[in-house]
């Protein structure tokens, strides 16, 4: 076997990998202090379609896609050619005022494959970037059109909408937003889709209504966009109720709100569908998505939106007064043609409307366990609720959450050769988004894996039987 970089590195300096990041690498929403010398840091160092392997040479099935991104699963050998020829015929050039082949004709695809007129496409890095520039462009389409006041972005308690600051400002979980505040002024926030969870005396037909009624509040003349992911990640996979994205398509007209579909996740087949919004049938003004659009081979995200809202940009001296060096970028953007033509060559999204029925029955099974209070999500995006009491439906506190999630739970999935997310911005969940050619061999080993750690999670978190 040839010598890698990595192993280079540390003959170079004579010291571990493990002792490298320890020092140098700052790793993003990671508690750096947690690892030592009796705490590694995982360090994976390959890849092979639902799996991935450690620096140990150990095993693990992917049961996240990374983290919501390797859509096609690792290790296309083919899709990373289609960078590396791309990157021989044209390295880099930029999509401020030039355009290049494969911004082209990535743009025209994504067009062809989005929903109802959403025609035109303005090219990100990622997720964050792509809901910045959507609530940028919200801002700038109403100043255009004759409502200069209208800049307020009304989005969901709990919703991850991204970390810059803009975003951040849609992002609906306290933790993420109190570091950084102020923040950029407009972020308003209504209740989550949580049906599990639905407050005393409310039906989950109200919950919809809660967008019309803070626009009153706020005053319909300050409100530029809605943002809503057509299943909502944070909180653990809350699908929407029947007829909830319908009826916000009504508001936003209403109130000539823009309807921004966050799809960073859902979208490229997660739900099974190109877009979440096919999914759930609604027509969004404008869509954001990252992550799958290149199954993670390259960094990239986009914004698309409709004929309607891209005019007043089109026009005379007018322009979008946003960008980024990197976005459309030539090799991301073969990345993202070769990613795609594994999507229709091998009938990804077949293989999600396949598998999703066994995926759900697989974390079904597990509701015998006291400790299971819920399964829920879509395509291959599910969840699953631990609770204290399934009866009452009584959560963790704080400090059982910590022991039962970081104290045991992610660590423990991770040795049983699981990676999954443990997750407590809302209730405590565990997270499955297995690659989107993961099937019945995968979800087998998901079960098993589950039922045996979180059968033992209920026994130390003393849930009642
Ligand atoms: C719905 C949604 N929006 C935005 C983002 C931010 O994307 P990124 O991490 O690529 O900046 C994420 C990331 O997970 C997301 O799930």
């Amino acid at each position: 076997m040839s010598t890698t970089t990595a192993e280079i590195t540390v003959a170079a300096t004579g010291s571990s990998l493990q002792e490298l990041a320890r020092r140098h690498l700052w790793m993003h929403f990671t508690r750096m202090g947690a690892y030592g010398e009796d705490h590694e840091i995982p360090i994976i160092v390959r890849g092979e379609g639902c799996y991935v392997w450690d620096e140990h040479g150990k095993r693990y099935l992917d049961g996240l896609s990374a983290l919501f991104c390797v859509n096609i699963g690792h290790g296309r050998a083919d899709v990373v050619q289609a960078g590396a020829d791309q990157a021989k015929e044209l390295g880099f050039f930029t999509n401020w005022s030039y355009a290049h082949p494969r911004a082209i004709e990535l743009a025209a695809r994504v067009a062809g494959y989005a929903p109802g007129d959403l025609n035109r496409v303005f090219f990100t890095s990622g997720g964050s970037e792509a809901v910045e520039s959507a609530l940028k462009l919200a801002r700038q389409y109403h100043k255009l059109t004759g409502k200069p006041t209208k800049h307020k972005v009304i989005a969901r308690e709990i919703a991850y909408h991204g970390t810059s600051l803009g975003a951040l400002s849609a992002t609906g979980i306290t933790g993420l937003r109190q570091p950084f505040e102020p923040l950029t002024p407009g972020g308003c926030h209504v209740p989550n889709t949580n049906t599990y969870r639905l407050p005393h005396g409310q039906s989950e037909s109200d919950l919809v209504e809660k967008i019309a009624e803070r626009i009153e509040f706020e005053g319909p003349d300050t409100v530029a966009a809605v943002i809503l992911e057509p299943v909502q990640n944070a909180g653990g996979c809350f699908t929407p109720p029947e007829g909830y994205f319908q009826r916000v398509r009504e508001i936003c007209d209403e109130y000539d709100v823009l309807f921004i579909s966050d799809e960073v996740i859902c979208s490229w087949g997660r739900l099974g569908e190109w877009f979440g919004a096919q999914r759930y049938g609604y027509q969004p003004d404008v869509i954001t998505t990252a992550k799958g659009l290149t199954s993670a081979y390259a960094p990239m995200g986009a914004v698309i939106v409709s004929d309607r809202i891209a005019e007043p940009f089109m026009t005379g001296t007018n322009n979008f007064t946003h960008g980024f060096t990197f976005g459309g970028h030539p090799v991301c953007a073969a990345i993202a043609m070769a990613n795609l033509d594994v999507f229709e060559d091998e009938h990804i999204l077949d293989n999600v409307r396949r598998g999703e029925p066994l995926l759900r029955e697989t974390l079904e099974g597990l509701r015998d366990l006291p400790i299971v209070g819920d399964v829920r999500g879509a395509g291959y995006f599910m969840a699953v609720e631990l609770v204290k009491d399934k009866e009452t439906k009584e959560s963790f506190s704080h400090e059982e959450s910590e022991t039962l999630l970081r104290g045991f739970l992610s660590g423990e999935l991770y040795n049983r050769g699981l990676i999954c997310r443990a997750d407590d911005r809302g209730d405590p969940v565990v997270q499955l988004s297995p690659p989107l050619i993961a099937g019945p061999e995968q979800f087998a080993e998901i079960g098993e894996i589950l039922r045996s750690v979180l059968d033992e999670a209920g026994q130390r978190m003393h849930v009642h039987t």
